[in-house]
């Protein structure tokens, strides 16, 4: 279930955006504290309204104080005046905060068949214990407690997935003892509580609500009516939320920060193709333990790792493959049958994946001994290819060159290091690698190394992906050589991971 907010100045422009989103929601939020001054008196002319625009859709009034993060700074009498008059016009819930209490209202509700979502919304930080301050509220037939927090960091929203866990289970428990209490047939169905976390770490709990047993999430257009908020489409479409349940499998892309990523769209698209009921969440981690903490509950069954968590992510797995030793780093974490996480690291595959197609070269030489030159140089000796590292630091080079040595126990005939400025004497493999940071945007005009003259022969490499046509893969074609945009490197990593995605996690 989406609930969509709606947080336009009028009643005509919030109908407007009803209409638009209509089918990426199932209900709505009137959020009346965002109206003009002169537009609140009409709010209870609204169900009404919407029944003509959008039929079938359930509608929440909530007028939200500015003290817990609404827009409302008006009379107090005047505001519970409004939530008395929606309770009788159509309304199928209003949003009360858990310390309003109005004999005017109580008058209300008791001729109507509205839900009350009673709310504690904690704007500046979340308190300790979630599952608690819950279960605070009061929880009944008639009542549907919400909690709404600001997450400072990954912890919290940790805590808070972790409390709505344990608060489901709870009262799920309380249900099959026969002791829990009878609930109507509405929108929500067996889930009768709500959380959510407010701002960019709270994103997980709003893209996992439904799997962590909330009865909805929320969603607006604007991300206007909560930090943090996803737009309808993005939760329907891109998430699919609305197909979420209890059982439903958690991947998830961890790094900080993680907004830019595009790894959501590629695999939840692979997940719909392959029909899985499993979703992949970007989650913002500047919390390694606490992640780690939520991965074993839930659990998680995959993870791809980004900047700066990849040599934490290798520390913490209880088993690595020499994928991940060699590079020295994780991108990806998968959940072992034993319960705990293996590291490997797929850019070892993905850098292999264009010589499906092709013959790879028996001599390389690669430039570059960083991170990324750990994970080619590793591949090359892998299968059986002559490597020679060139690096602008040269004992750089030396130091990776021993240390693949050691890992793979070749000689120095497989692995050599020659002196950056040496290239343009001494003849260089029939593949080249470049795997420096030279080149890319916002420098596009970089050269790693200029004194390189390319035969025309060769095959060039360029691991780098913005720019895709980068000054050195240029220069190659100009000169009559084949190349390979770091783009497929780049893709060929994705699709390696979401193999094991696929193979190692048991969604079902
Ligand atoms: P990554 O993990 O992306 O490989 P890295 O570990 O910081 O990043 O390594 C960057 C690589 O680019 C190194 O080989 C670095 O050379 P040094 O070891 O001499 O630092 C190389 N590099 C970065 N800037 C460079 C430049 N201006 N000219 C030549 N090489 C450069």
């Amino acid at each position: 279930m989406i609930c969509f907010c709606l947080t336009g100045q009028t009643i005509e422009e919030n109908l407007r955006l009803c209409e638009r989103h209509a089918r990426h929601a199932d209900l709505v939020e009137l959020r009346a504290d965002f109206l003009s001054a002169g537009e609140l008196g009409a709010a209870c002319k609204f169900p009404t309204l919407l029944a003509e625009r959008a039929p079938g859709m359930a509608a929440i009034l909530t007028i939200r104080r500015q003290s817990e993060g609404g827009r409302y700074g008006g009379d107090e009498r005047r505001r519970v005046e409004a939530l008395a008059q929606g309770v009788g016009a159509g309304f199928s819930f209003v949003d009360l905060e858990h310390d309003l209490h109005a004999p005017s209202i109580d008058a209300s509700l008791r001729h109507s068949a509205v839900t009350v979502i009673r709310s504690r919304h904690d704007t500046t930080h979340m308190r300790p214990d979630p599952a608690r301050e819950l279960g605070a509220l009061p929880r009944n037939d008639l009542e549907l407690p919400k909690l709404a927090a600001h997450v400072a960091g990954f912890s919290d929203a940790a805590r808070m997935m972790l409390g709505a866990v344990e608060y489901a289970a709870l009262h799920g428990q309380a249900r099959r003892d026969g002791s829990g209490e009878a609930h109507r047939e509405r929108p929500g169905g067996e889930s009768r509580f709500l959380m959510v976390g407010m701002g960019p770490y709270g994103v997980p709990t709003r893209i996992l609500a439904r799997r962590l047993g909330c009865a909805w999430s929320y969603a607006s257009a604007s991300g206007e009516a909560a930090p943090g908020q996803l737009s309808p489409e993005v939760l329907d479409t891109l998430y699919r939320v609305r197909s979420h349940g209890p059982r439903t499998g958690v991947l998830c892309v961890i790094g900080d920060p993680i907004e830019h990523s595009r790894s959501p769209e590629f695999h939840n698209a692979r997940l719909v193709a392959d029909k899985r009921d499993a979703v992949y969440v970007p989650m913002r981690v500047d919390d390694f333990d606490a992640w780690l903490q939520l991965a074993h509950a839930l659990p998680i069954t995959g993870a791809s790792v980004t900047v700066p968590l990849k040599e934490q992510a290798l520390l913490a797995a209880e088993r690595r493959d020499d994928a991940a030793e060699a590079v020295g780093a994780a991108n990806t974490l998968l959940r072992t049958t034993g319960g705990g996480y293996m590291a490997t690291n797929t850019d070892v595959a993905g850098f292999l994946a264009p010589f499906a197609e092709m013959e790879l070269p028996r001599h390389a030489t690669v430039i570059g001994a960083g991170g990324a030159a750990r994970a080619v140089v590793f591949a090359l000796l892998k299968q059986g290819c002559h490597v020679t590292i060139v690096n602008r630091t040269h004992e750089r080079a030396d130091k990776l060159a021993e240390s693949m040595r050691s890992l793979t126990g070749l000689g120095r005939s497989m692995v050599k290091v020659l002196p950056l400025d040496d290239l343009g004497e001494v003849e260089h493999g029939a593949l080249v690698v470049q795997t420096t940071t030279v080149g890319m945007t916002p420098e596009e005009e970089a050269d790693p190394c200029p004194r390189l003259r390319f035969r025309g022969d060769e095959l060039v490499y360029d691991i780098v992906y913005t720019p895709e046509y980068t000054r050195f893969r240029r220069r190659a074609e100009a000169a009559g050589c084949r190349t390979i945009s770091g783009r497929r490197m780049f893709e060929g990593q994705g699709q390696e991971q979401y193999r094991l995605f696929a193979t190692a996690a048991r969604f079902d």
